[in-house]
């Protein structure tokens, strides 16, 4: 409500309206989280390590975070680890445990879809010797789990698979997915980014080792990012230095964004209530789609799919583009993933779904915002419509 007024208000003295469709690269800083913030940055300033009042306080604050993120994830607060972002965990998990890991159990099987801080940890340690098997994947981003059974075995150390995919928004089953881990013995690591705020995220009922969460993909602040591990799986220093997080993350810690990520998390269960709210508009806008034209691929699925994402092939158009065309009346998609977006380059994950580089090159991503609204929807798909009717004609 506040955003929409705020929004109407910008677009009166402006002309210019805007509408967020990107959620899935990053959110706005909510109001509370903002306020929760500059309380920290205003009065808990001390040095958390240290062992006086100015310290404590902000020590405090830091715990209070770290309960909150447990809370939104059913974890226990000693499981739960800050550093600055999901690729900073990604790439220390994947590493620290690769290397820490001894004979038989070498192998770590993923999938060709993961979100690049992944994708590349793993072509790193490939490069420097590990066996890596990437799991078969369906049409829509799926793990296919007679493959994976066909994959996992004594020698595997670490099953990697994100629960939500960033670009079509595929949800994996990740409860059968670690029924199997657990069968034959193997971790399980889930990059859980695009999943916490858009889904009810429980690491217990999922059957995980490890999660990674961002603070900034559910309205809480760039720099901030959360590691869940189980208390009885295996975690390695990464950082050394002055013993902060456990000694497992070193460096003083950045309270204010903390301090916001936590404040987000807390609102994680609310946020993920309204899914069906934004689904509906999704379909809605599906729907639409398909009347403006009836070309079009889907490529996110139809079921077990993040309520807000859609992932679609405009043939015979550049989404470069139409992106660029949408930015021009206050419409914001994407098209391809933010975080690995390179001019020129196909989208990995695209790939690996099976679109060819004309495919890939022709598709655009829009990720619904918790305030993303009917005439939102309207609006976009009016200048979809225009666009396309002069591009045919
Ligand atoms: C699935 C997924 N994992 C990891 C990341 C990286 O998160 P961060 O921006 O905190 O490094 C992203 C960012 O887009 C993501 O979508």
């Amino acid at each position: 409500m506040h955003y929409r007024f705020w929004a109407f208000i910008a677009q009166a003295l402006t002309g210019r309206r805007r509408v967020y469709l990107d959620s899935n690269a990053t959110t706005p800083p909510s109001r509370k989280v903002r306020q929760a913030m500059a309380r920290a940055a205003k009065y808990c300033w001390g040095n958390p390590s240290a062992a006086y009042a100015e310290g404590k306080k902000s020590a405090q604050l830091i715990e209070k975070a770290r309960r909150q993120v447990a809370q939104a994830i059913n974890a226990h607060e000693h499981e739960v680890y800050f550093a600055s972002s999901a690729t900073e965990w990604n790439n220390a998990l994947l590493k620290t445990l690769y290397h820490n890991s001894a004979q038989p159990r070498r192998k770590i099987i993923s999938t060709r879809a993961e979100h690049s801080s992944v994708s590349r940890s793993l072509a790193y340690l490939a490069a420097h010797g590990a066996d890596i098997a990437y799991c078969p994947i369906d049409r829509h981003g799926h793990i296919i789990l007679a493959e994976l059974g066909q994959l996992i075995d004594s020698s595997t150390l670490l099953v990697c698979c994100a629960l939500a995919n960033n670009e079509t928004g595929a949800v994996q089953p990740m409860a059968e997915i670690s029924k199997l881990a657990k069968t034959h013995g193997a971790l399980l690591m889930s990059d859980c980014v695009q999943a916490l705020g858009k889904i009810d995220v429980d690491v217990k009922a999922l059957g995980l080792d490890y999660a990674v969460f961002s603070a900034h993909k559910l309205y809480g602040p760039k720099g901030a990012a959360a590691l869940y591990a189980k208390i009885t799986s295996p975690l390695e220093a990464f950082i050394h230095g002055g013993g902060q997080e456990e000694g497992i993350r070193a460096g003083t810690e950045a309270v204010p964004n903390i301090a916001g990520m936590g404040r987000a998390c807390s609102n994680a269960k609310r946020l993920a209530g309204r899914a069906a709210k934004t689904e509906l508009l999704k379909n809605e806008l599906a729907r639409k789609l398909m009347e403006i034209e009836p070309a079009i691929k889907f490529n996110s699925p139809s079921a077990n799919c993040l309520p807000n994402t859609i992932n679609i092939t405009f043939p015979g158009t550049k989404s470069t583009e139409l992106m660029l065309m949408l930015d021009y009346y206050g419409i914001a998609v994407s098209a391809g993933s933010a975080c690995g977006a390179q001019p020129g380059k196909t989208s990995h994950v695209l790939s690996a779904i099976g679109l060819s580089d004309a495919e890939a090159a022709s598709t655009l991503r829009i990720s619904l915002s918790s305030t993303t609204s009917r005439a939102d929807i309207s609006y976009l798909c009016k200048k979809l419509e225009a666009y396309l009717k002069q591009a045919r004609s």
